[in-house]
């Protein structure tokens, strides 16, 4: 029969070895070590190649029906109207053996490139040689590090790597596909770069009410508040700053801009058009573009359901969605 010790360990159910042994040693104190040893070899056996192989095909699955991985959101958009948006060179989903493959080692130097390689193939052909894209694997691109967001046909599998590498420490999902985009250039002696080469540009967190087909909200994606405390590099807060127009010299005055782009997104939403399948509020990211004239315009980029997103904020809905809501729950739904 289970001790009351292992169904209280259960009960908890914690993620990794080390929580448990902690949980262990603190509901345990009364155990002897023999008992408490005994305890933990019993549920340390439970993790079998089987059960281990089964986890793995179940988070698989899960991350397959990830409403935020790239081909669950992107091929929902029928028309992208005013917007623009990089063309899709290549979205390959991964087979569950796949991605095994993939996380073969946690060591970058031990990894069989050629195997990857060879996993990429499909992506690969589409990539001219010379080329630079833009890259990220389902839902996680490890913008923070941007020299891994960029990748030509010769380090796709090293850059893929390593995002999914970080991808899986900051446990974002999107491990089951690849997404390279063609690259939105950026001109050095205008557009200032930072995370290790991220062009800071404006970019608009829209709230899009699928239902109503509306605007709740628009959000600063580089809210200053919310951002520069995590900024961690000196040279990246200065131009942080900069953009903000807390520094002199930035011609472009960061609020008139966001307010004359939010502007121009209200009044064009409406071309944007969604098939009708995405349902709920989704967080729709728009990246504005003026250094490069080809380029200029308003980009999207990325999508997300709204609660899953940064700066979700119940309050900023509009009243009769903040009412519906409250029905719903009334409602049990
Ligand atoms: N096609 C592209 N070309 C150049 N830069 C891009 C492109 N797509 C995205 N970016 C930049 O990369 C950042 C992160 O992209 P995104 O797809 O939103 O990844 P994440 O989900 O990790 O935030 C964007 O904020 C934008 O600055
Ligand atoms: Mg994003």
């Amino acid at each position: 029969m289970e001790s009351n010790i292992e169904k209280a360990i259960d009960d908890i159910k914690l993620d990794t070895v080390e929580d448990r042994i902690e949980t262990a040693q603190k509901l345990n104190s009364a155990l002897s070590m023999e008992q408490f040893s005994a305890t933990l070899d019993a549920w340390a056996s439970k993790f079998t190649p089987e059960y281990m192989e089964e986890l793995s095909h179940k988070c698989y699955d899960d991350d397959r029906n990830y409403p935020e991985n790239f081909s669950n959101w992107f091929y929902h958009i029928k028309d992208f109207g005013y917007f623009k948006c990089a063309n899709v060179i290549a979205n390959q989903i991964f087979t569950w053996e796949e991605t095994e493959a993939f996380r073969h080692t946690d060591m970058f130097d031990e990894v069989d490139w050629n195997k990857i390689n060879k996993i990429l193939e499909p992506t690969l052909d589409k990539m001219d040689k010379y080329r630079i894209y833009n890259i990220k694997n389902g839902c996680f691109s490890n913008k923070f590090d941007f020299k891994t967001c960029n990748a030509t046909k010769d380090n796709l599998a090293k850059q893929l790597w390593k995002i999914n590498y970080r991808s899986a420490e900051l446990e974002t999902g999107g491990y089951t596909e690849l997404v390279v985009r063609e690259n939105i250039p950026y001109i050095a002696s205008v557009t200032p770069t930072i995370y290790n080469g991220m062009p800071l540009r404006e970019e608009l967190r829209v709230f899009y009410n699928m239902d109503k087909q509306e605007i709740e909200y628009i959000e600063d994606y580089w809210k200053y508040k919310y951002c520069e405390p995590y900024i961690s590099s000196m040279t990246d807060k200065i131009i942080f700053n900069w953009f903000h127009n807390k520094l002199e010299t930035r011609k472009v005055q960061h609020r008139e801009r966001l307010q004359e782009l939010k502007d121009i997104i209200y009044d064009n939403i409406h071309t944007l058009k969604f098939d009708g399948e995405l349902k709920g509020i989704w967080s729709i990211d728009f990246m504005y573009v003026d250094d490069a004239t080809s380029y200029s315009g308003l980009w999207l980029i990325d999508m997300a359901r709204g609660f899953r997103s940064a700066y979700w904020n119940v309050d900023k809905l509009t009243y009769s969605t903040r009412k519906k809501m409250i029905e719903e729950m009334k409602n049990g739904r």
